[in-house]
């Protein structure tokens, strides 16, 4: 946020950019969003395509930042502002996480624990290696031995432990990122975690304490967030989305890019009995000025097979977290992808739990417009950005793990899900996103 009170959210995606500016109550706006008892103006928002990413990574850094610019000069012009930093989401399978637990030195030394000795003490720091943290989210405290206190604020006690909830990030993708964005011509305020970032905006505060997966469908990743008492409990990245269902029907049927999206989207089931036996989609052959017409029978097939795929695969990260971190949660989905009808009865037959369709619900007052799916990211990393749910000296910019302190239980996409992958049959492009993780 900068001194006017503006805060930027963008949300750099795998097919596309969304920028939101927002102004902070008492300035002009259009509407309302609200997380927390803050508040916080819509002034503009914009969605721009990006090719510049692949599974969430920056693959190519002048398509990122001529996204990122579109978007803004989209958003700067709307809302009459000039941005000059916002808060950016982060995804990718190099994306890692852990809990740990951390003795806070001299916390709770002198009298009673104070805010301020919390927010000191922050026991994931910084330097060196390969690894950057991106969040450190205390889960909850023991205090001489009790275990599970939330908010220690006030209490005595002579030895003070926090449970820490970390991720980190592959330090030169994360510097990618912030230099398609720098070059785009705006600083970083923060990096935010895209998971962490849906789950704020689509998940209510009661799913949040009670115990909730969310899973977020997006064009190149599935990223997953598990809340548990308020919490986050568990990060996890598949780095599979959309793209590879419409990669998918483009090699099935050797038909273009565009065309087989159009199908998917405006035709795509993945329940083949659910579609009429009758009904064809016409779609467009590659360098070839023709098109093929398919049953949309067949077409619902296919989906179906990449969405049981999916399921697993999604299963297969989740049977990897550590004991206690993801418990046996309901699952809401959201991201464009989980617009695909059908996908819920699919995950919620391959990961055995209740899972419900969901969408931002700390969304725009007065207008439909934000309310789909695929903006959960966008406004969740607004939400963040507004509520601070977690204190500023949480979220680290630029900061690294200390040398040799890079936790060895972090959970990432190639540790475990690797081996148990090669035991499922994939189809040939999935295994080949599933390779190519990082
Ligand atoms: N009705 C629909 N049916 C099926 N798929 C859909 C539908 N609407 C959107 N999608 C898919 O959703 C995906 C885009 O979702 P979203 O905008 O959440 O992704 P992203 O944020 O760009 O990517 P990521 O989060 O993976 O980096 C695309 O693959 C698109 O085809
Ligand atoms: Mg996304």
């Amino acid at each position: 946020m900068n001194e006017s009170g503006i805060i930027t959210a963008i949300d750099v995606g795998t097919t596309k950019v969304f920028a939101l500016i927002t102004a902070l109550d008492g300035e002009t706006g259009s509407s309302v969003s609200r997380q927390a008892g803050v508040r916080a103006k819509v002034l503009a928002h914009a969605t721009v395509p990006c090719r510049g990413l692949m599974r969430g990574n920056v693959e190519d850094m002048a398509e990122t930042t001529m996204a990122v610019r579109a978007a803004l000069d989209l958003v700067e012009d709307e809302a009459g502002v000039k941005v000059a930093s916002a808060y950016i989401g982060v995804t990718g399978a190099h994306v890692a996480c852990e809990n740990r637990r951390d003795h806070l030195d001299g916390v709770g030394s002198i009298g009673v624990i104070t805010p301020q000795e919390l927010n000191t003490e922050t026991p994931v720091s910084s330097s060196g290696d390969d690894r950057q943290l991106v969040l450190a989210m205390p889960i909850s405290y023991t205090l001489d031995g009790e275990e599970g206190i939330r908010n220690p604020v006030g209490m005595h006690s002579r030895s003070v432990e926090v449970d820490t909830h970390v991720n980190t990030a592959d330090r030169d993708r994360l510097q990618l990122l912030t230099e398609a964005v720098r070059n785009a011509g705006i600083e970083v305020d923060a990096l935010v975690m895209e998971p962490l970032a849906s789950g704020l905006s689509s998940l209510t505060a009661d799913e949040r304490n009670r115990g909730t997966l969310l899973i977020d469908m997006g064009g190149g990743t599935c990223d997953i967030v598990a809340f548990r008492g308020g919490k986050v409990s568990y990060t996890g990245v598949v780095p599979v989305g959309g793209y590879q269902f419409t990669n998918d029907i483009c090699l099935t049927y050797n038909v273009e890019q565009e065309s087989a999206e159009h199908a998917k989207v405006h035709h795509g089931h993945t329940e083949p009995a659910a579609v009429d036996a009758e009904k064809l989609v016409s779609m467009s052959l590659q360098d070839r000025p023709t098109s093929i017409a398919v049953p949309a029978r067949d077409l619902a097939r296919l989906l179906r097979e990449r969405a049981v795929e999916l399921a697993q695969l999604i299963r297969i990260k989740l049977e990897d977290a550590e004991p206690g971190q993801v418990g046996s949660a309901k699952v809401v989905i959201t991201g464009g992808a989980s617009e695909l009808p059908g996908i819920a009865d699919i995950l919620q037959r391959y990961l055995g739990r209740r899972v419900r369709l969901g969408a931002p619900t700390q969304t725009v007052a007065g207008t439909d417009e934000l309310s789909g799916p695929a903006h959960a990211t966008g406004l969740g990393i607004l939400a963040w950005a507004t509520s601070q749910p977690i204190s500023a000296s949480n979220v680290c910019r630029g900061r690294a793990m200390r040398g040799g302190e890079t936790p060895n239980r972090l959970t990432g996409i190639g540790e475990g899900i690797g081996r148990q992958v090669r035991k499922l049959r994939l189809s040939p492009w999935m295994a080949a996103a599933m390779s190519s993780q990082q």
